[in-house]
C-alpha cells in the first residue's frame, strides 16, 4: 500500500518530468489578497498571473496546496465530519499551465497519471465536461482511452469554475470516481448522470481541471484573458483513500493516527458511522487549527479569527460526546505534526505555539461549555412545550453572548434535535451589539470615565437651556484633561447649566464656544451625554483653562449650524408621519441619524420603495412644510402620552415623565431633540438616496434648508453645462445624450469589426511570407511595430491557431510589437518544426528578449517574453532569425 507521503511525491514528481517548477504553496492565511479569509484553492497564488502579470515567465507550475473551505463561495464546513470526503483543511495537488499548453496535455496528462500511474481501475472513472465544449470533449477522445459514453455535459453549475465573486475563471473538466454501491461496493451503472455531479457519497469529484479564459469583474461582467491557461486541483484526501483501498478519507493514514490518538485520550473506540462523527470532526478542525494557527491566524471575534474560534469551539463541542471535558485538541497536534510535519515543515517548527494558543483557547470555552449545553436543553425543552420548530433569536444570542456559542455551533445542536434557529433575529440582535460596544468605546476613548476631574464646584446634573437659548451664562464645575487623539490634549468641561445640546436620540453634538471674562476664548468641539451630565468637548489655551474658570463665562453655541440640524430632526417626523401615511402603519423608526448637513431615517419595511411612493413620500413632507404647521412641546406623562398615540422607539427606556413633540395633526413623538418653532422653517426637503440597510429595514436619506438649495445649484449647473457642452437646450439635451450614446457603440462595433479584420488579414499576410519561405522549414520573423496588447495577442492566437487548423505543422512564426514602451516577444511553431529541425519557441524567444533587456521563454510550441529597451528590436529579431537559420542549416 502507497503512503500518503509517497502519493504526493507521484503527483509532484509526475509533473516534474512534464517540465513544470515545482513552486512552494502559499500560507494557507493569505498575505495579500484582502478579498478571501483563507486560501481555498492551489490557485490563487497564481491569480496575478492569470490576469497577465507574469514578471517571471513562469509557464508551468505543479505543488500541493494548503487550502480551508470554511466561509465564503466555497464553503464545505456543515458537511464535515458527517460524511468522509469533505474537510474544512484539505491538500489540493495542482498542476498549472501559464499561456503554455492547454486543454490537450491537461487531459491527456491527468488521465496518464491516474490510470497510468496510479491505476486506478478505468471503470470506475466518469469524466464531465462544460456544455458547449467540444474541444475538452474531443481530446478527451483522442487522448484518453475513456470510452465515451462516460464523458458527459454539464452546465455553469457542475462546469464552469470561478474562484470567488471575481477573479480568473472558465469552463471546466472534472474527473469523477465511483466507488460502487454503498452496501454491496458492487459497480453497477444505476444512474451514473445523477450521481456524479450529485455531491453523493458514491460518487467523488477527484479532480478538476480548469480552462481559465475569464476574469469575472465586480458587477459579474465576463472579460476574456488574453492568454489561455490551465488550473487543475485534485483532492488529496481522496486520491489517497481510493489508493489505500479504503472508503473513508478519515481512514486513510493522514486522519488515523489523529483518530487513533483521541480514542487514547477519551478511552472510546472510533466506528465509522455516524459515532464516528466526533472523532472525525476532532481529526479534520484540528488538522484546519494548526495550519490556520501556524499561518499566523488567531482565536478572535472578527473575520479570520472567527473562524478559527468557531473551529476550535466546534471540535470541543463534539469533544464533550466522546467525554472530553478537559481542553483535549491541543493534544491531537502533535499527530498532526507527525503526519505531515515532513511535506510542511513549518508545523513541526510552530507547534509549541500552536499547542499553546490552541490550549488556551479551549480552556476559555470549556469553562462556560457546559453550562451553555444545559442552557441550550433548557431552552429545546420550552420550545418543544410550545410546540415551536424554531429557536429564538434571543435564544441564539444569548449562547452566543453569554456562552461564547457560534451561531452555526447552535445552528448545528438545534438541527440536532430537529429545529431551526431565527438567523435574522439574530442577526439583528448582534448588530445592536455591535452599536452598543462601539458607543461604550466612544464614551472611553472620549475619557468619560469618573477618574481624573478637577472639580471647582458641586453639580448632580447639567441643566439643559438650549431649547430656547442660543447662549447662557455659565459656571464650571469640573474639568479634565484628556488626549485629543492627535498627540495634543483636549479639556472635557461640565458645566451647571448650559445651551449646548448633548448628542442623544440620533442627533448630534452642538459646537461653539465659550467666553471668559478676561475675553479668552475656548472651542467647544462636540458635546457629550454622560448619565445626567453634559460634557463639552473643548479646545483651549492651558492657561485659560488654570486661570478662568473661577468666574462664570458665556456659552454660545454655533446658531447657524444648530438651525441646519432643528430643520433636519423636524423633517424626520414629518418623513415619519408621511412614511406611515403612504406605506402603513407597520413603519416604525429603527434608527436616525440628524446633523447639519442632512438627515439619515431607518425604518421597518419589507420592499425597496417605489419612485412614486418616493415622490409622494417627498410631496407629503413638503406640503405641510409649506402649510407652516406650528411646532409644540410638552412635558407630560409617558404613560399618558404612549396611550394618546405618541411614537415612541421601539425597546428605548423613557423615564415617568417625559417630552412630546406635537407638529400639529400630523406628528406626535416622544423626543428630546431640538426643533423648529413652525415647519415652514425647514425650508424645501429633499430626499437624496433610499437602501436598504438589512433585511426589513429600509433607510432614506434627505436634505433641507440651504442644503436643498445648494444640491439644486449644484444639479441646474450640471446640466447647464452638459447642454452647452451638446450645444443644445435643456429640453433636447437627454435626447441628445442618447443619441450620442448610440452613435459611440455603433462606432465601437464598427471598430471591432475593422480590427477582427485587420487582425486576420496580418495573420494571412504573416503566413503567407513564412509560407514563401523556399526551404523546407516555413518560417517568418515579423515585426508589427507599434501596437496595443490586445491586438498583438489576437494575431499571435490567430497564427498559432491557423498552424494548428491548417496544419501547417513545419511553420515556425516570431512575432514582435512595441506597447507603451515595452517590447512584446512571441513565438509559435507546428509539430514537424519542432520534432524535425529542433525548434524551441521558449530558447528563441528567450535570446531574443535578451537583447531587449528582457525575459521571458514558454515550450517548444509557444512562448512569449518582453523587453525594455525597443531601440534594440531590430537586434532581438536578428537573433530570432539566426537561431532559425541555424536550425533549418543543421537539419539539413
Ligand atoms: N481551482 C480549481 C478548483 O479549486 C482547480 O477546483
Amino acid at each position: 500500500m502507497k503512503t500518503s507521503k509517497e502519493i504526493r511525491n507521484d503527483f509532484i514528481n509526475f509533473f516534474k518530468k512534464h517540465d513544470h517548477a515545482i513552486i512552494p504553496g502559499a500560507p494557507v492565511v493569505p498575505q495579500d489578497d484582502p478579498t478571501l479569509l483563507f486560501t481555498n484553492a492551489g490557485m490563487n497564488q497564481f491569480k496575478t498571473i492569470f490576469l497577465g502579470d507574469n514578471p517571471a515567465g513562469l509557464r508551468r507550475a505543479a505543488n500541493t496546496q494548503k487550502c480551508m473551505r470554511v466561509s465564503g463561495k466555497h464553503n464545505d464546513l456543515e458537511e464535515v465530519g458527517r460524511d468522509h470526503y469533505h474537510h474544512t483543511f484539505f491538500e489540493m495537488l495542482g498542476n498549472w499551465s501559464f499561456g503554455d499548453y492547454y486543454k490537450k496535455e491537461a487531459i491527456r496528462w491527468g488521465w496518464e497519471l491516474l490510470t497510468g500511474v496510479w491505476k486506478l481501475d478505468k471503470d470506475r472513472l466518469f469524466v464531465t465536461v462544460y456544455k458547449d465544449d467540444d474541444e475538452a470533449m474531443g481530446f478527451w477522445k483522442s487522448e484518453t482511452d475513456i470510452p465515451h459514453e462516460r464523458i458527459m455535459r454539464f452546465g455553469e453549475a457542475g462546469n464552469f469554475w470561478e474562484m470567488g465573486e471575481t477573479g480568473p475563471c472558465g469552463p471546466c473538466s472534472e474527473i469523477h470516481y465511483d466507488t460502487g454501491d454503498a452496501a454491496t461496493r458492487e459497480r453497477t451503472f444505476a444512474d451514473p448522470v445523477a450521481g456524479v455531479n450529485g455531491e453523493n457519497a458514491r460518487y467523488r469529484e477527484l479532480w478538476n481541471l480548469v480552462f481559465i479564459q475569464y476574469n469575472r469583474e465586480k458587477g459579474g461582467a465576463l472579460v476574456p484573458l488574453t492568454s489561455k491557461h490551465v488550473d487543475t486541483g485534485m483532492g488529496f484526501e481522496r486520491v489517497v483513500a481510493i489508493l489505500q483501498g479504503v472508503d473513508s478519507n478519515y481512514h486513510t493514514d493522514l486522519f488515523m493516527p489523529i483518530i487513533r490518538e483521541l480514542e487514547k485520550i477519551s478511552g472510546r473506540t472510533y466506528k465509522p458511522g455516524a459515532e464516528g462523527t466526533p472523532f472525525r470532526v476532532a481529526a479534520d478542525h484540528t488538522r484546519a487549527l494548526v495550519f490556520a494557527i501556524t499561518d499566523g491566524a488567531f482565536p478572535s471575534n472578527e473575520g479570520r479569527g472567527y473562524v478559527v474560534r468557531r473551529l476550535l469551539r466546534r471540535a470541543a463541542r463534539f469533544g464533550r460526546e466522546l467525554g472530553c471535558t478537559e481542553p483535549f485538541l491541543h493534544r491531537l497536534v502533535p499527530q498532526v505534526a507527525a503526519v505531515m510535519g515532513e511535506a510542511f515543515p513549518e508545523i513541526k517548527e510552530r507547534r509549541a505555539h500552536v499547542e499553546e494558543v490552541i490550549r488556551s483557547e479551549e480552556e476559555r470555552f470549556g469553562a462556560t461549555l457546559e453550562q451553555g449545553i444545559q442552557k441550550f436543553g433548557v431552552m429545546v425543552d420550552q420550545c418543544s412545550k410550545q410546540g415551536a420548530k424554531v429557536l429564538a433569536g434571543s435564544d441564539v444570542f444569548a449562547l452566543y453572548d453569554t456562552y461564547g456559542f457560534p451561531m452555526d455551533l447552535t445552528r448545528l445542536m438545534a438541527a440536532e434535535k430537529g429545529l431551526t434557529i431565527d438567523e435574522k433575529e439574530f442577526g439583528r440582535l448582534m448588530e445592536e451589539q455591535k452599536t452598543r460596544g462601539r458607543e461604550a468605546r466612544r464614551a472611553d476613548e472620549a475619557g468619560l470615565t469618573p477618574g481624573g476631574w478637577i472639580e471647582i464646584a458641586p453639580c448632580a446634573g447639567t441643566t439643559f437651556v438650549g431649547y430656547e437659548q442660543d447662549r447662557a451664562a455659565v459656571n464650571v464645575c469640573r474639568y479634565k484633561a484628556v488626549e485629543n487623539g492627535e498627540g495634543g490634549t483636549a479639556y472635557l468641561l461640565i458645566l451647571d447649566k448650559t445651551p449646548f445640546y448633548a448628542a442623544s436620540g440620533g442627533q448630534v453634538g452642538d459646537i461653539g464656544c465659550l467666553r471668559t471674562t478676561t475675553g479668552k476664548t475656548i472651542i467647544v468641539n462636540d458635546t457629550i451625554k454622560w448619565n445626567d451630565l453634559v460634557v463639552h468637548r473643548c479646545h483651549a489655551d492651558s492657561a485659560v483653562i488654570r486661570e478662568d474658570f473661577s468666574g462664570s463665562l458665556i456659552a454660545a453655541i454655533e446658531q447657524e449650524r444648530r438651525a441646519a440640524i432643528r430643520r433636519n430632526h423636524s423633517a424626520t417626523h414629518l418623513l415619519q408621519a408621511a412614511l406611515r401615511t403612504i406605506l402603513g402603519s407597520h413603519v416604525r423608526q429603527s434608527g436616525s441619524r440628524v446633523d447639519a448637513s442632512g438627515l439619515r431615517f431607518d425604518f421597518t419595511h419589507f420592499k425597496a420603495l417605489e419612485k412614486d411612493q418616493l415622490d409622494g413620500v417627498e410631496n407629503l413632507v413638503n406640503a405641510w412644510i409649506l402649510d407652516d404647521v406650528k411646532v409644540d412641546t410638552v412635558i407630560m406623562d409617558t404613560e399618558e402620552a404612549k396611550k394618546e398615540g405618541a411614537m415612541a422607539l421601539f425597546g428605548e427606556k423613557y423615564g415617568d415623565r417625559v417630552r412630546v413633540v406635537i407638529i400639529g395633526g400630523v406628528s406626535k413623538e416622544l423626543c428630546g431633540g431640538t426643533h423648529v418653532s413652525s415647519t415652514g422653517r425647514i425650508g424645501l426637503f429633499h430626499i437624496v438616496e433610499e437602501s436598504s440597510i438589512s433585511a426589513g429595514v429600509r433607510r432614506i436619506e434627505a436634505i433641507t434648508g440651504m442644503e436643498s438649495l445648494k444640491f439644486f445649484q449644484r444639479t441646474e449647473c450640471i446640466v447647464q453645462e452638459a447642454a452647452a457642452l451638446f450645444k443644445t437646450g435643456r429640453g433636447a439635451l437627454l435626447e441628445r445624450m442618447k443619441a450620442t450614446l448610440d452613435t459611440v457603440d455603433e462606432l465601437a462595433r464598427n471598430h471591432a469589426a475593422l480590427s477582427a479584420e485587420q487582425t486576420s488579414h496580418k495573420t494571412g499576410l504573416i503566413l503567407e511570407s513564412a509560407c514563401a519561405n523556399k526551404g523546407a522549414l516555413k518560417w517568418h520573423v515579423h515585426n508589427a511595430g507599434s501596437i496595443d496588447k490586445k491586438s498583438f495577442g489576437a494575431i499571435l492566437n490567430g497564427v498559432s491557431d491557423a498552424i494548428r487548423q491548417k496544419k501547417l505543422d513545419t511553420a515556425v512564426i516570431v512575432l514582435a510589437g512595441v506597447s507603451e514602451g515595452a517590447v512584446m516577444l512571441a513565438a509559435c511553431a507546428g509539430d514537424a518544426a519542432v520534432r524535425e529541425f529542433g525548434i524551441h519557441c521558449g530558447e528563441i524567444v528567450k535570446a531574443a528578449s535578451v537583447k531587449v533587456s528582457g525575459s521571458g521563454g514558454g515550450s517548444a510550441a509557444r512562448a512569449q517574453a518582453g523587453g525594455k529597451d525597443p531601440s534594440k528590436l531590430d537586434d532581438a529579431l536578428a537573433e530570432a532569425r539566426r537561431i532559425i537559420s541555424q536550425k533549418t542549416k543543421a537539419a539539413r
